[in-house]
């Protein structure tokens, strides 16, 4: 016998590994298509710890139509947010990141507890507006449509 059973279990054993490592990062846990999902959920359910409002309760339709203040305002959608940011904002005085954004939104406009900069949450809403923005060109500082 060239090897011992041992031996032979243990060569598989490590082939396998090889194999499943190798396999291609597409649809597993982690990938950027999940991130988008998992931020569209966060946007359309999640009240950040406070027991009011989502995102979505005035960037309706997930923020892909024109949005609607609760005192009835209307607010242009988030169909090209991702491209003209980062942008200046007047009122602070300071120009703002899309994450900057998302935390003065969840700060301000929910009352919650807006998720730290470098937390999967953040991740995960800022791919979902990006992905609302496919196709829209780059106008950072441009107008919301
Ligand atoms: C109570 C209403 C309200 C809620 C809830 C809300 N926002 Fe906003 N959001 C606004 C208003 C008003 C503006 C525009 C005001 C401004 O420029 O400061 C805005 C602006 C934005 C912008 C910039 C869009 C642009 O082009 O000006 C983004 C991105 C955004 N919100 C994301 C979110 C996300 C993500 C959530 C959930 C975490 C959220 N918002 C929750 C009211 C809200």
């Amino acid at each position: 016998m060239l090897f011992k059973p041992k031996t032979c279990i243990a060569l598989y054993g490590l082939a396998l590994l090889t194999a499943v490592m190798s396999l291609p990062a597409a649809g597993r846990a982690g990938s950027l298509d999940e991130a988008v999902q998992n931020g569209k959920h966060l946007f359309m359910t999640s009240t950040f710890g406070d027991g009011g409002r989502t995102c979505n309760s005035c960037h309706t339709g997930g923020g892909t139509t024109p949005g609607r203040l609760p005192d009835g305002t209307a607010i242009p959608s988030l169909s090209n947010a991702a491209t003209i940011f980062p942008r200046y904002n007047p009122r602070r005085g300071a120009v703002l990141t899309l994450p900057q954004q998302i935390h003065s939104c969840v700060m301000d406009a929910i009352e919650g507890t807006p998720p730290a900069y470098d937390s999967t949450e953040m991740v995960d809403l800022v791919s979902y507006l990006t992905s609302l923005s496919q196709g829209k060109p780059i106008d950072m500082g441009g107008k919301a449509e």
